[in-house]
C-alpha cells in the first residue's frame, strides 16, 4: 500500500498534482460548504488514531474524509485500551485487524508512523510524529502559499523561532526547497538544531537580518511541552526577541505575508496584532486548506494511477 510519512515522499510533479486536487476541492468546499459529499472514498474506512492532542489536524482529517465519502472512526486514545498499558504496535494491529483503509496517526515519537506502516496493511498517514515529519501541515502551507504567490518558486521563507522542536519546520523545509523555495531558518541557538546548516537552509540568530527580504514570515509555536523549561529564561523575553509583531515584520519584504501551523501562544510567538490582520495573516486561510489538502492525500491514497478508485 501507498503510505504519506514524510515530505521526502514527494517529488514536484506529485506535489504540483495534489495541488491541483486540493483546489478542486477547496472549489468543492467552497461551494454549499463542501455537500453533497462526494462518493470517492464510499465504502472506505479511515481510522484517526491521535496519542498526541490536537485541534486542527485531526478534525481536518475527520472532515476530509467524511466529505470524500469515507467512514471515519477517531479513536479517543485516553478511552481506549492504551491506557490499560496496551503498545502502539498492538493497537495498531489490532486495528489493522478489522480492515481499516487508511490509520491517520499522531505519536509523541519520531518514526511511529513509519514503524507502524511496517506492522499493517492499510494505509498510513503521518499526522505528526514527534519532532521528526509533518508532512500534511507542509502540503497545506504549500496549498496556501501557491493560492496567495501564484508559485513558490523564487520566494524567500522564513520560518522562526522554536525550530529543534518542530516537525513543522523540517517537513516545510524539505517540501518548500523541493519546490524552489529559498527557505531561512530564523531563531536562538537554543532553539535551532546543530545541524540545522545541512538542511540547505540559511540559518540566521537575528530576526532583523533573517527577515530583511523575505516575502513569507512563518512563524512556530514555542514548544515548551518538549523542552527542559530552561532552554527559554521567561516567554516575556522571547517575545522581545523573537516575537512577530508590526515592528519586525516591517524588517521583511513590504506586503511580506504570516503563517503559523496553529496553536498560536499570542504574546509569546506573535502579537495578536499580527496574526488577526487578514490583510498579512494566511493563518485561517492555513485552516481551511487543511481540509483540502488532506482530502487531496486521502483520495490520492484510493486512487489507482489511472485515476479508478482502487
Ligand atoms: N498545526 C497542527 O498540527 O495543529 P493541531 O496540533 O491542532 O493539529
Amino acid at each position: 500500500r501507498p503510505h504519506f510519512l514524510s515530505a521526502g515522499d514527494l517529488n514536484p510533479p506529485a506535489a504540483l498534482a495534489l495541488l491541483d486536487l486540493a483546489d478542486e476541492f477547496v472549489a468543492h468546499n467552497r461551494a454549499m460548504d463542501g455537500r453533497p459529499t462526494l462518493d470517492l472514498m464510499a465504502g472506505r474506512t479511515v481510522v484517526n488514531l491521535f496519542f498526541e492532542n490536537s485541534t486542527r489536524t485531526s478534525s481536518s482529517f475527520e472532515i476530509a474524509a467524511k466529505r470524500l465519502g469515507a467512514d471515519v472512526v477517531t479513536m479517543p486514545v485516553t478511552a481506549s485500551s492504551v491506557s490499560k498499558g496496551e503498545t502502539l504496535i498492538d493497537t495498531a494491529v489490532t486495528l489493522n485487524a478489522m480492515k481499516p483503509d487508511v490509520l491517520v496517526i499522531r505519536h509523541s515519537a519520531s518514526g511511529a508512523a513509519d514503524l507502524l506502516s511496517q506492522k499493517v496493511g492499510c494505509a498510513v498517514v503521518n499526522a505528526g510524529d514527534g519532532r521528526h515529519e509533518h508532512p500534511t501541515q507542509a502540503l497545506l502551507d504549500l496549498l496556501s502559499l501557491r493560492r496567495a504567490f501564484g508559485d513558490v518558486g523564487g520566494l524567500t521563507i522564513a520560518i522562526c523561532g522554536d525550530i529543534a522542536h518542530s516537525r513543522v519546520a523540517r517537513s516545510n523545509v524539505a517540501l518548500l526547497s523541493m519546490m524552489g523555495a529559498r527557505v531561512r531558518l530564523i531563531g536562538p541557538p537554543t532553539l535551532v538544531p546543530g545541524d540545522a546548516d545541512r538542511w540547505g537552509c540559511e540559518v540566521f540568530h537575528d530576526m532583523r537580518e533573517g527577515l530583511e527580504g523575505c516575502d513569507v514570515v512563518m512563524m512556530l509555536r514555542l514548544q515548551l511541552e518538549r523542552m527542559a523549561g530552561d532552554l527559554v529564561p521567561s516567554t516575556r523575553e522571547y517575545f522581545r526577541f523573537w516575537g512577530l509583531d508590526r515592528e519586525k515584520l516591517a524588517w521583511a519584504k513590504p506586503g511580506a505575508r504570516v503563517m503559523h501551523p496553529g496553536p498560536m501562544n499570542r504574546g509569546v510567538e506573535i502579537d495578536s496584532d499580527v496574526a488577526d490582520d487578514l490583510s498579512v495573516s494566511l493563518i485561517q486561510d492555513q485552516v481551511e486548506m487543511g481540509v483540502a489538502a488532506r482530502m487531496a492525500v486521502l483520495a490520492a491514497l484510493s486512487l489507482r494511477n489511472d485515476g479508478a478508485v482502487r
